[in-house]
């Protein structure tokens, strides 16, 4: 049984107090079908929220099978289902895999053949079975609801909740997945409330409970709905709602409401711990099922993959166009007799040739680094934002923040790893930069993908969308080059005020620490711009990298639903 007591949800608006849901009693037994319906803003999703867990009760408490959820802590995460309105699974996959992957996220199975038995029961029960082999992308709107509402049958939840399932469906596709729905909650420690615009199918249901700017106006019978509110046909209830006051309404269902609910099982019935097979796998194997699943996902984005390989391998060639012969040896000054005219005009063609030669060294390396912020702001831009619905949910449904943070950490690394290499070597081996020694410069590589990556990673998690994460890492790259000082040196307090952000100017300054004294000479008088000691730079940069993730992590943590 599920009871909520005197329910009041109240958010502030400045100094005003807003009350989305006020005094909301209902009872509601196992084994049950309940409709929420209310015109649009009534507060409908809020009170699916409400009891999911999702938003915190202001006032009043929820009960399941006489246990307090706002005493003795909310339902198991697998003991909930929450269906939101849009259709949330990896396009790419197909419906088999993506019900593979949120059992393995969610429900620990004991061999090869219960998981496959799950799985299978899973496709069955939600007429799934005859397109488990068909990518998402090309499912229709009612076939993706069905696979919404497979995808949290991996618990065997006691609470499924799904709001708007049937929004958008033409009305056999609406027709078939109430009746799914229906069929899901012919089980006797389930309950399943579906909340919905749609005054249609409403047969089904054995309850419909009736909202009205946020009070409960009538929670009983389907049958009952036209005769309660004096129309003729269900469809008539909104414009009927809107003659009187919520107020009004809500008084009279209090008249009627003990009857009603004296009519169902008695109260507290239902073990309070009937959790099925709640419990959830660890962080070990959510790790593996969230990183094996980022690869596949990689490998089926064509797209994707195509901008990721030309970018790894034609970055570097544009970096390589400009040197194709190897960087030259500096000229050495003064050799001739001091004095002469001759000597003067030799020392001058010497120093300009060593001038454009420092030049040629710090912008090839200034060209790496700028490339690689690229790469970086494109590996994670969208990491986490482009998927957060998704995310969302498998939270809700028991994967870590943390867990999932280190699935994108790994898979990251192995991008930057190969990027920043392939970089360095294919560069080194062409241009042959005059480095004392080449590990500190694959390290400054490194570290700049690292330190953007992360960062954008950091970013994509605090945004709202991809398209603003791509928009923000995009912006963040394109200050990286006017801000290093490497092609034009800032005023002195612009350069001390902006450097400690640019990542960029710290790779390529630990860069040119590592260059042969001979050349670095020339690179200074190039450049006009203080070149900080390459173990700072390695340190601003290792910074940048622990910022990002610190960043990644409050961002993964914090609640972030759209609907
Ligand atoms: N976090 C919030 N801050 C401010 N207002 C909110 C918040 N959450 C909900 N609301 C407001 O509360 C009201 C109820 O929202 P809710 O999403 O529950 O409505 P709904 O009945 O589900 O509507 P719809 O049928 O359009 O989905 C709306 O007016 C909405 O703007
Ligand atoms: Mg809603």
């Amino acid at each position: 049984m599920l009871e909520l007591e005197n329910i009041h949800f109240t958010i502030q608006k400045g100094k005003e107090d807003i009350h989305l849901l006020e005094k909301v009693d209902l009872r509601v037994p196992t084994g049950h079908f309940m409709a929420i319906v209310g015109p649009s803003g009534c507060g409908k999703s809020t009170l699916l929220k409400l009891i999911a867990g999702l938003n915190q009760e202001s006032e009043g408490s929820i009960h399941w099978n006489g246990r307090n959820l706002s005493e003795e802590g909310d339902l198991e995460c697998s003991e909930i289902g929450y269906v939101p309105q849009f259709s949330i699974a990896y396009e790419e996959l197909t419906v088999e895999e993506n019900i593979e992957s949120t059992v393995r996220l969610r429900a620990k199975t004991e061999n090869r053949k219960e998981f496959e038995d799950l799985v299978d029961g899973i496709l069955n029960s939600t007429g799934l079975d005859a397109l488990r082999d068909r990518p998402v992308k090309v499912l229709s709107g009612g076939q993706k609801r069905r696979l919404s509402l497979a995808l949290e049958l991996s618990t065997d939840p006691v609470l499924l909740l799904c709001d708007e399932v049937t929004s958008g469906l033409d009305p056999k596709s609406e027709q078939d997945i109430v009746a799914l729905m229906h069929e899901l909650s012919r089980n006797e420690h389930r309950i399943v409330v579906n909340v919905t615009h749609s005054l249609a199918n409403l047969d089904l249901y054995d309850s419909v409970l009736v909202l009205d700017a946020g009070r409960v106006v009538y929670h009983g019978p389907p049958r009952a709905l036209e005769h309660y509110f004096s129309v003729s046909k269900a469809e008539d209830v909104y414009p009927q709602l809107s003659k009187r006051d919520k107020n009004a309404w809500a008084d009279s269902w209090s008249k009627h409401r003990d009857a009603y609910y004296e009519n169902l099982p008695a109260k507290n019935t239902g073990d309070p711990n009937v959790s099925v097979s709640a419990v959830t796998p660890s962080a070990a194997a959510q790790f593996f099922a969230l990183f094996f699943r980022r690869w596949k996902i990689f490998f089926r984005d064509w797209g994707g993959l195509m901008l990721q390989a030309s970018i790894l391998l034609g970055f570097p060639f544009l970096v390589i166009v400009f040197e194709l012969g190897g960087v030259e040896q500096t000229m050495r000054l003064a050799d001739a007799a001091p004095g002469t005219k001759a000597a003067m005009e030799a020392e001058q063609e010497a120093i300009t040739f060593n001038l454009n030669l420092g030049g040629v060294v710090s912008g090839l390396v200034m060209f790496q680094v700028i490339l690689l912020t690229l790469m970086g702001s494109n590996n994670s831009s969208r990491e986490i934002a482009g998927e957060r619905q998704i995310f969302e949910k498998e939270k809700l449904g028991g994967v870590r923040p943390l867990v999932y943070l280190s699935s994108k950490l790994a898979f990251l690394s192995v991008l930057v790893i190969i990027q920043s290499l392939w970089m360095a070597i294919f560069v080194q081996s062409i241009c042959k930069l005059p480095l004392e020694s080449f590990l500190p410069h694959i390290i400054m590589l490194l570290l700049v993908n690292g330190a953007m990556t992360s960062i954008c990673l950091g970013i994509s998690s605090m945004a709202k969308t991809a398209d603003q994460a791509s928009l923000l890492s995009i912006y963040l790259v394109g200050f990286q080059l006017p801000l290093s000082g490497a092609v034009l040196a800032l005023p002195d307090w612009a350069g001390w005020l902006t450097r400690p952000f640019i990542s960029a100017y710290w790779s390529w300054a630990g860069s040119m620490d590592g260059m042969e004294k001979n050349y670095l000479r020339w690179i200074k008088e190039v450049t006009d711009t203080w070149l900080g000691p390459m173990w700072l730079c390695m340190l601003v940069l290792l910074a940048h990298v622990a910022i990002g993730l610190f960043i990644a992590y409050v961002g993964v943590k914090r609640p972030r639903w759209e609907h």
